[in-house]
């Protein structure tokens, strides 16, 4: 399956929803998940995304591992979103930066 990890947090381009196949992400106040039982691994919304955030589960980054179970767990509790929408506001302020899972809104 594919992940979304931290870069997306307080970005949320959503330009990954446009390609997805199966319809497998899911949103919440300021991120975006992939639901891990959904995901046909084509790959295709890897490179939509502008600050690279989506990772093959077996490539996600060292330190942010627990993003694989975040995905599952809030796949669970978001509701599915199929389109693309405008970004945060700041979100290219916040594509800068790092460290904002404690940001990350439930
Ligand atoms: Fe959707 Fe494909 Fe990305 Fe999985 S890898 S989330 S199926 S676009
Ligand atoms: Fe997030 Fe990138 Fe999609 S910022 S919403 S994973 S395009």
């Amino acid at each position: 399956t594919y992940v979304v990890t931290e870069a997306c947090v307080k970005c949320k381009y959503t330009d990954c929803v446009d390609v997805c196949p199966v319809d497998c992400f899911h949103e919440g106040p300021n991120f975006l998940v992939i639901d891990p039982e959904e995901c046909i691994d084509c790959t295709l919304c890897v490179a939509e995304c502008p600050v690279e955030a989506i990772f093959a589960e077996d490539d996600v980054p060292a330190g942010q591992e627990h993003f694989t179970a975040l995905n599952a767990e809030l796949a669970k509790k978001w509701p599915v979103i199929i389109e693309r929408k405008e970004p945060l506001a700041d979100a290219d302020e916040w594509a800068k930066k790092t460290d904002k899972l404690s940001l990350l809104e439930r």
